[in-house]
């Protein structure tokens, strides 16, 4: 199948593109920026689409002939931008849905996230960190959020209204090669930049501290269980039954845990786990637990890689890459 895939060189797209191609799907990238740092190993097999989503003309280019369009390419720092954010990730949806029905595309896959049930409040907290399921409350604060949650319903509409199949996975935090070296400073999302620092620091023969934290807990998902999942859905048969996904580990893992893994993992590593909760000083928390069951049960996906596995993988990329 041709699969169109918005931000396929970014460091979620680079995995989703290798996962596509080692199905034997045909590939075709749309990016703003010609980066291919984090795919050098399979370039030579992507056919790549230069431009915007906002750019009708070269969407148009790039879907010709697709089945299907998996929609990554997002504005993250919402916070300080926010028009920016408005427009692509909402208007900018709005054109890639747009676009997928008039080039006759049969299934757009958006890439959701957590951050469409806004900061965590009560049971979905520490200590209990409850499951949350596809229809709990969404609750976006934050830019990013309200313009993650706001995709969504833009992608419902075309759903609704058009040919289009329009399916939106919500992922937990995605740790995986490649976050540090693209989004390197950017913690404004939490742990992420952390949880990669803590396995590439030691990986390369660095210290890691974080002087407090160590008990709060967040389900972490892996970037290539991300890129199996994605495919999943590419290739799930018509109708899906549902529109809306978590995919996530499902589990509540802290970070004192998640240290004690890399430890196994790399036993020379030197890791330094204060206790206590809130490691980054949040304002508000976004540590939470996503319930995987509905995508389990509906098509077979749940996690692959369990944090050791993940672990021993993402240190030899980082070691592979030296
Ligand atoms: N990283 C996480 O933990 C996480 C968690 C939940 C959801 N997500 C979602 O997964 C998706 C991918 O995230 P990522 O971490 O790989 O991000 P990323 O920034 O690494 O990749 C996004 C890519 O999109 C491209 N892009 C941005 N704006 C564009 C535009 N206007 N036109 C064309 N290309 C554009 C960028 O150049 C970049 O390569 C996003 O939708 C994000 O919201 C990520």
């Amino acid at each position: 199948m041709r699969v169109t895939v918005t931000g396929g060189l970014g460091v979620n797209g680079a995995w989703v593109v290798r996962e596509l191609l080692g199905r034997g799907h045909e590939v075709v990238v749309v990016e703003n920026r010609e980066d291919l740092t984090l795919v050098r190993d399979v370039a030579d097999r992507i056919e790549l689409v230069v431009g915007d989503i906002r750019d009708a003309e070269r969407l148009a280019a790039a879907m010709r002939g697709s089945e299907c369009v998996v929609h990554l390419a997002a504005f993250v720092a919402a916070e300080q931008d926010p028009q920016t954010a408005i427009a692509v990730n909402v208007g900018g949806t709005a054109q890639v849905c747009a676009s997928a029905a008039a080039a006759g595309v049969r299934r757009v896959v958006n890439t959701s996230s957590k951050a469409v049930y806004g900061p965590t409040t009560g049971k979905r907290g520490f200590p209990t960190y409850e499951p949350i399921p596809e229809d709990g409350e969404r609750l976006p604060r934050g830019m990013y959020d309200i313009t993650k949650s706001a995709a969504e319903d833009v992608l419902g509409w075309y759903g609704r209204t058009t040919d289009l199949e329009c399916v939106s996975l919500r992922f937990s935090t995605i740790y995986g090669p490649g976050k540090l070296q693209r989004h390197g400073g950017n913690v404004g999302i939490g742990l992420v930049s952390a949880y990669s620092s803590m396995i590439e620091l030691p990986a390369s023969g660095l210290p890691f501290a974080l002087d407090h934290g160590g008990e709060e807990r967040d389900d972490l998902v892996y970037v290539l269980d991300v890129a199996e999942a994605i495919a999943t859905v590419v290739a799930a048969p018509e109708p899906l039954h549902h529109h809306v996904y978590n995919v996530s580990s499902g589990r509540a893992l802290s970070v004192a845990e998640f240290a004690e893994v890399i430890r196994s993992v790399l036993p020379d590593a030197q890791l330094d786990v204060g206790p206590g909760l809130n490691p980054m000083d949040a304002k508000e928390s976004a540590y939470m637990v996503l319930d995987n069951t509905r995508i389990a049960e509906d098509l077979g996906w749940s996690p692959r890689f369990d944090p050791q596995r993940a672990v021993r993988h993402y240190a030899d990329h980082v070691r592979a890459q030296r």
